[in-house]
């Protein structure tokens, strides 16, 4: 249609199995949903409300960058975490989303394009699109576990590429990057000319541990701008108060640069709200609180369905080390659409692994945030679809 941008010509329409979980659920018929990743819908702990009305909630201060007692308190939360970072290299937004929109716009001339893995959180593609910026996927090897491999990261590269993005650990993969993987990947953006965007959100919720592993890129010095993402949403659970934040580092000259430029964008939305910044340092002690409720969720979750799981069946539970979901990898036949819409009748939710753009082979994605009636009402259905 005319008169409207061709970045918002966003398809419409429904697909099939969207169509049929939106019938089943007009229908009112049971449904165990191992597709809901809202932290706030799954009986979690909540911080007290109370926490947001603070005695200057509505005095409107200003500050591009963010309340200096808000960015105190996520340097704080990210010494915690061993991170040591300066809230001088601290920029808060409304959420993550609206850090790489901002980033985009920081880095990226029209046409312009950055690096984004696959399989991964489907957003990438709406994000870029909204700031006419394309993007260009590189492989996470399946034979390397969903891992980073410089070599596809360099292969997806061109002359209009700007940065690459991480997501660390990956969504839905759930794995980490390593100290390996890290000294290639600078080696690449310093090559190249090219940042590094490292979204942590999933960065707190690792089950195990393992050798080398890249907690986050936040507080390191690497040679090439760095810019690491995170927020409420994930950290406590609370996406719905809409604060998100980036630490920039790099070298000096760039990082500073990089810095004004953001504050700049960020002045010209004002866009966190002041009650969440002044409550943040609570919001925050209740972090711990949280975090430890859905480690425990998710890894009962996650024993549960490998338990399940019969010896000698044709799908696998795909390792990962943390976050929030569980990749089942299945037969190609009858693939992965037909297998959830199956599941769908037998009243189990899922997700196919196109919508992350999971490629070779048939994969299928399993919140591992519902509670456990839920998730064990779920195993039965699944293992006898998965059966057939
Ligand atoms: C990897 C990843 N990054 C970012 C986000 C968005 O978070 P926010 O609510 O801060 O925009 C999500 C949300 O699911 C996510 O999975």
């Amino acid at each position: 249609m005319s008169g409207f941008s061709a970045r918002t010509d966003f398809p419409r329409t429904w697909n099939r199995l969207a169509q049929s979980l939106a019938e089943r659920k007009a229908r009112g018929e049971p449904l165990a949903d191992l597709t809901e990743s809202n932290p706030t819908r799954v009986g979690l702990p909540q911080p007290d409300p109370s926490l947001l009305a603070t005695p200057t909630a509505f005095t409107y201060a200003p500050e591009p960058l963010g309340l200096l007692s808000a960015r105190e308190a996520v340097a704080r939360h990210l010494a915690s975490r061993g991170a040591a970072v300066s809230p001088e290299h601290l920029i808060l937004s409304a959420s993550t989303s609206e850090a790489y929109g901002w980033l985009f716009k920081l880095l990226c001339e029209p046409g312009d394009n950055v690096l984004v893995p696959a399989p991964s959180y489907p957003l990438f593609e709406y994000l870029t699109r909204l700031e006419n910026v394309e993007v260009r996927p590189y492989r996470l090897p399946r034979a390397h576990g969903f891992g980073l491999d410089v070599e596809e990261v360099a292969a997806a590269r061109d002359a209009c590429s700007r940065a690459v993005l991480v997501v660390n650990p990956g969504n839905p993969t759930g794995h980490y990057l390593h100290e390996g993987e890290l000294a290639a990947l600078a080696k690449l953006c310093v090559d190249s000319g090219l940042a590094l965007i490292s979204d942590e959100v999933f960065s707190d919720f690792a089950w195990d541990t393992e050798p080398d592993r890249v907690a986050r890129v936040a507080g390191r010095s690497l040679p090439m701008l760095t810019f690491s993402l995170s927020g409420l949403s994930k950290v406590a659970g609370l996406p719905g108060l809409k604060l998100g934040w980036t630490h920039v580092n790099g070298p000096s000259v760039a990082r500073d640069e990089a810095l004004a430029r953001l504050e700049w964008v960020a002045d010209t939305f004002l866009s966190v709200g002041t009650p969440v910044q002044q409550a943040l340092p609570a919001l925050l002690a209740h972090a711990p609180r949280f975090q430890a409720a859905l480690l425990e969720r998710v890894r009962d979750n996650r024993r549960r369905l490998v338990a399940a799981r019969p010896s000698g069946a044709t799908w696998d539970v795909v390792p990962a080390h943390g976050g929030w979901s569980a990749v089942l990898r299945i037969p190609r036949e009858p693939g992965e659409e037909a297998t959830c819409l199956a599941l769908l009748d037998a009243g189990v939710a899922v997700q196919p692994g196109y919508f992350y753009d999971f490629a070779g082979g048939a994969f299928l994605v399993l919140s591992l945030l519902p509670p456990a009636d839920v998730f064990e009402a779920a195993l039965g259905p699944l293992v006898r679809e998965l059966a057939r």
